[in-house]
C-alpha cells in the first residue's frame, strides 16, 4: 500500500544482504481470519558484520520473537508491519523465529496467502513473500525449505508445498503436512495450498529412469477438463529433455488451478499455481485459443524449472533472464509441436501489437531496466516478449549448435545460482557480448531503412540502421533473398559491402550495408527480414506490387504474411483518408493464395485477418482521429470479404474438423473457415454467421461466428448474444468471451453496456479474469475508450481509482491503455491527462502511482 513511494530502486545500487538465510522452517497452522506463519531461519553473517538484520514485511503483525529458542528482549529488535530489525545480531550462525498472523480472507490483493473460491493459496512473485512472514524479501538469498501445514478443518484434505512430501496425517481431526524442498531458492518461489481439491494424476519417467508423480488439482468436479493440461506437461517434459538435455529434479510435480489469480500462473518450484484459464479445457468451452494457450503456459511454467528456478535473477532488474528466455523456450516448443511458420508469425504479430506498441509509449522501458519504482510493473511485454526475441537473435546469430553448447555452460556453470545477464551472455562464446548488451540496455525500437536502386542490369540493396532516439548502432541479423521471374536468386554471388552473408543471413554491424547483384534482366523482387530475424521496424517504399508478388514467390511464412499485411495497411490508410480502398489486385492474389493447400490452413488464416485497429493507428502515427480508424477498418473488412467472396465461400463451405478434435491441424482448418465467415459477414453475409452461432459443435466455431456477427454490427448480434449468455451463465470463463465480445462491440453505447455489465450477478472487479475480460476488452475498444468527449477515459481511470484499494497490480495493468493516447488528438490527449491526474489524487498504491506518474510525465 504505497509503503514505498518515492523510493527509486537503482541497478547501480546493487548489494549482497549481510547474512546469508541458508535454511527456512514454516510452521503454517491456517485459519481464514487468523493464521499463524511460525518461521524458523538460519542466518549466517556473511563476514564480520557490525550492523543489524533487517528483514521486509508488507503489513504484518509479529506476535513472538525468539532466537536460538529463546524469547528476544522487546528492546533487541524493532517490528513494524513493513520491517523487521534485529538491533545486535549475534557474530556466528543464529536461528531467528518470527511468528506473525495473516489473514487470508481478507487479502483482496492476491499477493501472499489469500483464498479463491475457498482454496489457501499463494503469490509470491516478486515481493508477496513479505505479507507472510518478515524475510530478506529478494531473489539473491536462497534457503532449502521445510514446510509444516496444518489445516483450518476438515475440509482441507489436500496441503501442498514445494519439494517433496515428508509426512502426512491427522491430528486432532485436522490434517498435517510436512514438505522438504532441497533445492536452495529464494522467497519468491515458495507456494503453499490447501483445500478440497480434485485431481488428476500421471506419471513421468525422465531420461535417466526417476519416476515422477505428477498432479494437476482442480475444483472438484473439473478432473476430465484438466486432461490437456496433463498431456502438455507431459510433452513439455518429454521436449525439455530433448531439446535441452534439461530433466526434472525432484519426485513430485504439482499444478493448481485457481480461479482468482492476477496474472497467467506461476512457477514455484515443485509445484505450480495457474490462472485457471490455462488449465481447464473442454471443446465445448473453451476455444482452440484456449487449448493452444494452455499447451503453451504449461510449458512455460515448467521450462521455468531450469531457467528461472536452477539458475534464478540476482536482482529483478535481471527478469528477462528468466522471463525472455523462457518465453523464448516456449515458443520453441510450440514451433516444435505445431508449426514453426506459423508459430513465427504469431510471435511478430503479437510483438508488434503490444511491445512495439509499449515501446512506443510513455511506459516504455528497456529490456534490462537501470531503475524502477514498482517492480510489479515490470512484468510487461518488454521484458518478456522483446527479451524472447533478444535471445533469438543470439540463437540466430550463432546457430543452432553454438547455442545448445552456450546454454549447456549456462546450466553448468550458474545451477544453483543468483545470476545476471552478464553472466549470461558470457557464456555465448562467439557473440561480441559489449556490442550485443545495448539491445539490452536501450528502450526504443530500431529502425531499418530499405533502399533499392536497379540500372544497367545492376541491383543495389541498401540497408541503414536508424537506432531508436539516444540508442546506439547494434548488431541486426537480417535475413534475406531475392526473387525473379525464375524464382529465388543466389544470392552468394552477390557482392556484400559493409557486413557479412551468410546463406540468406546478413548481420548487420555497422550503420549501413549494401548487396549489389550484377546480370540482373529486371529489378529483382527483394525479402527483408525474413523469419521476422530482428525485432525492428523495416522503412521502405510502399510497392503493392512488390507485396503481391511476395505473396506467391516467397515460402517464408513470415514474409508472406508480412506481405499481406503490408496491402492491407494500405487498403486501411487509404480508407481512413476517405478513399474507396481499391482491394481488387489484393483480392486476387489473396484468393489464390488462400485457396492453394501447398500452404498450411494455420497461415491461410492469418493472412485473412484484416490488421488491427492498433496497427493502423501507428500506420497513421499521430494526431490519430479514432472513429475514421474504426469506420477504415469496417469498410476494408467489407471491401475485402466482397472482393474475396468467391474464395471465401468456398473456404466456408469446405467440410469442418471432426468438433472434438483439438489438434493443431483442425485447429488451423477451423480458423481458416471462421477467418472467411468473418469477412463474409462484414460483406454482408451475416446469416451464414447466425446459422453457425446457433449451430456450432464447439466453442470455437460459436466464438468465431458471434464475434463475425459483433464486428458486422449485424441485426442478428443482440439475440445470439443473448442465447450465447443463457447457455453458459453458469461457466464463469465463458462468461468471461461474452463480457468480453460485449465490451469490444462497436455499435450502440459500449461504454453504457459496459456499466450495465458490471452490475451482472456474475460480475465482479475482485475477480482479476472477470475485470480484464470487460474492462480490460473495453480499453481496447478504440472508439470507445478514446471517446472524443473523454468518457472513456473517465470511465477507465475511475473504475481503476475503485480498484486501486483492492487489486493494485490489476488496477495499474488497466491503466497502461492509456499509453497510446499520444497518438491522438490534443483534445483527446488533454481529456486523458485530466482523467489521469483526477486518478493520481485518489490511488493508494505504489502500482498505480507508478504508472500514472509515467504516463503524466511524458504526457
Ligand atoms: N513469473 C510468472 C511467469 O511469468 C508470472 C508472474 C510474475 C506472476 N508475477 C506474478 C503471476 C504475480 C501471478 C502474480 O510465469
Ligand atoms: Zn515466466
Amino acid at each position: 500500500m504505497r509503503t514505498d513511494t518515492g523510493t527509486t530502486v537503482r541497478l547501480e545500487d546493487y548489494a549482497p544482504t549481510l547474512f546469508d538465510a541458508k535454511h527456512v522452517t514454516l510452521m503454517i497452522s491456517l485459519h481464514p481470519k487468523a493464521t499463524v506463519v511460525r518461521n524458523s531461519t538460519d542466518y549466517a553473517p556473511r563476514g564480520v558484520v557490525d550492523d543489524p538484520l533487517v528483514l521486509e514485511g508488507d503489513g504484518l503483525n509479529l506476535v513472538a520473537a525468539d532466537l536460538n529458542g529463546a524469547p528476544l528482549d522487546p528492546r533487541a529488535y524493532e517490528a513494524s508491519p513493513d520491517r523487521f530489525v534485529l538491533k545486535n545480531p549475534p557474530k556466528k550462525p543464529f536461528e531467528l523465529t518470527l511468528t506473525t498472523i495473516v489473514a487470508p480472507e481478507d487479502n483482496t490483493e492476491l499477493m501472499g496467502l489469500y483464498r479463491s473460491s475457498g482454496i489457501y493459496c499463494t503469490q509470491c512473485e516478486a515481493e508477496g513473500f513479505r505479507r507472510i512472514t518478515y524475510a530478506y524479501d529478494r531473489p539473491d538469498v536462497l534457503s532449502t525449505y521445510d514446510v509444516w501445514m496444518l489445516a483450518d478443518g476438515p475440509g482441507e484434505q489436500v496441503l501442498l508445498s514445494n519439494g517433496n512430501l515428508v509426512a502426512e496425517g491427522q491430528q486432532d481431526g485436522r490434517a498435517y503436512a510436512q514438505w522438504h524442498d532441497p533445492f536452495p531458492k529464494p522467497t519468491y518461489l515458495f507456494a503453499l495450498v490447501a483445500g478440497a481439491l480434485g485431481a488428476v494424476r500421471d506419471t513421468f519417467v525422465t531420461a535417466s529412469g526417476r519416476r515422477v508423480a505428477l498432479a494437476i488439482y482442480v475444483e472438484p468436479g473439473k478432473e476430465a477438463r484438466a486432461g490437456y493440461a496433463m498431456d502438455a506437461l507431459k510433452r513439455s517434459m518429454a521436449w525439455d529433455e530433448e531439446r535441452f538435455g534439461r530433466e526434472y529434479d525432484l519426485d513430485v510435480f504439482n499444478i493448481v488451478a485457481v480461479s482468482d489469480f492476477n496474472m497467467g500462473a506461476m512457477e514455484n518450484k515443485g509445484l505450480n499455481v495457474f490462472n485457471d484459464r490455462y488449465v481447464l479445457a473442454d471443446p465445448a468451452v473453451a476455444t482452440d485459443l484456449d487449448y493452444a494457450g494452455i499447451e503453451a503456459v504449461i510449458a512455460h511454467e515448467y521450462f521455468h524449472n531450469w531457467t528461472g528456478n536452477r539458475i534464478t535473477c540476482r536482482d529483478w532488474f535481471q527478469l528477462c533472464l528468466k522471463e525472455g528466455l523462457t518465453v523464448f523456450r516456449d515458443q520453441e516448443f510450440t514451433a516444435d509441436v505445431r508449426s514453426r511458420g506459423v508459430k513465427r508469425v504469431q510471435d511478430a504479430k503479437r510483438l508488434r501489437l503490444a511491445q512495439f506498441r509499449e515501446d512506443a509509449s510513455p511506459l516504455r522501458h528497456p529490456v534490462r531496466p537501470s531503475t524502477y519504482d514498482e517492480i510489479s510493473n515490470l512484468y510487461t511485454a518488454t521484458v518478456y516478449e522483446k527479451g524472447a526475441e533478444l535471445v533469438r537473435m543470439i540463437h540466430t546469430l550463432i546457430g543452432e549448435a553454438a547455442f545448445r553448447k552456450s546454454m549447456d555452460t549456462y546450466f553448468d556453470r550458474f545451477d544453483g545460482t543468483a545470476a545476471t545477464v552478464e553472466d549470461f551472455l558470457s557464456c555465448f562464446a562467439p557473440l561480441d557480448v559489449n556490442a550485443f548488451m545495448a539491445w539490452y540496455q536501450e528502450p526504443g525500437t530500431p529502425k531499418v531503412a530499405v533502399e533499392e536502386d536497379f540500372a544497367d542490369g545492376v541491383a543495389t540493396i541498401t540497408l541503414t540502421q536508424h537506432p531508436a532516439p539516444s540508442a546506439t548502432v547494434k548488431p541486426v541479423p537480417i535475413r534475406i533473398a531475392a526473387f525473379g521471374d525464375s524464382g529465388q536468386l543466389d544470392l552468394s554471388a552477390a557482392k556484400v559491402k559493409g557486413a557479412e552473408l551468410d546463406g540468406d543471413l546478413l548481420v548487420l554491424k555497422g550503420e549501413t550495408a549494401s548487396l549489389t547483384l550484377r546480370d540482373q534482366g529486371a529489378a529483382p523482387i527483394v525479402s527483408v527480414l525474413r523469419a521476422f530475424s530482428a525485432p525492428v521496424i523495416l522503412e521502405r517504399a510502399d510497392a503493392p506490387a512488390r507485396d503481391i508478388a511476395l505473396l506467391t514467390r516467397e515460402s517464408d511464412p513470415f514474409s508472406i504474411w508480412d506481405a499481406a499485411q503490408r496491402l492491407l495497411i494500405g487498403a486501411l490508410l487509404s480508407a481512413y483518408a476517405g478513399d474507396e480502398p481499391d482491394l481488387a489486385a489484393t483480392g486476387e492474389a489473396l484468393s489464390a493464395v488462400v485457396t492453394d493447400d501447398a500452404h498450411e490452413a494455420a497461415l491461410r488464416a492469418l493472412l485473412l485477418e484484416v490488421p488491427s485497429r492498433f496497427t493502423l493507428i501507428e500506420a497513421i502515427g499521430t494526431d490519430v482521429d479514432a472513429d475514421k480508424v474504426d469506420a477504415a477498418h469496417r469498410t476494408v473488412s467489407t471491401a475485402l470479404g466482397k472482393a474475396m467472396q468467391p474464395a471465401l465461400t468456398a473456404l466456408h463451405d469446405a467440410p469442418a474438423p471432426a468438433a472434438d478434435d483439438v489438434s493443431a491441424g483442425a485447429a488451423g482448418a477451423r480458423a481458416l473457415r471462421n477467418c472467411a465467415l468473418t469477412l463474409l459477414a462484414a460483406a454482408g453475409d451475416t446469416a451464414r454467421a447466425a446459422k453457425q452461432a446457433d449451430e456450432a459443435g464447439n466453442m470455437t466455431d460459436r466464438l468465431a461466428a458471434l464475434g463475425a456477427l459483433a464486428g458486422a454490427r449485424a441485426d442478428e448480434t443482440d439475440a445470439a448474444l443473448e442465447t450465447f449468455h443463457d447457455a453458459f451463465s453458469h461457466e464463469a470463463l465463458v462468461l468471461d468471451k461474452y463480457f468480453a465480445l460485449q465490451a469490444l462491440r462497436g455499435d450502440g453505447d459500449p461504454k453504457a453496456r459496459v456499466e450495465g455489465l458490471m452490475a451482472h450477478p456474475a460480475f465482479s472487479l475482485s475477480n482479476p479474469n472477470r475485470t480484464r475480460s470487460l474492462i480490460g476488452a473495453f480499453s481496447q475498444n478504440v472508439a470507445a475508450f478514446h471517446a472524443a468527449d473523454g468518457s472513456g477515459y473517465r470511465f477507465l481511470a475511475e473504475t481503476a481509482a475503485k480498484l486501486d484499494a483492492q487489486n493494485p497490480q490489476v488496477a495499474a495493468r488497466l491503466l497502461t491503455a492509456f499509453g497510446d493516447v499520444r497518438r491522438f488528438d490534443p483534445a483527446r490527449r488533454s481529456a486523458a491527462k485530466a482523467a489521469l491526474e483526477a486518478t493520481f489524487a485518489k490511488v493508494k498504491s505504489s502500482d498505480v502511482a507508478d504508472i500514472v506518474r509515467r504516463l503524466l510525465s511524458a504526457n
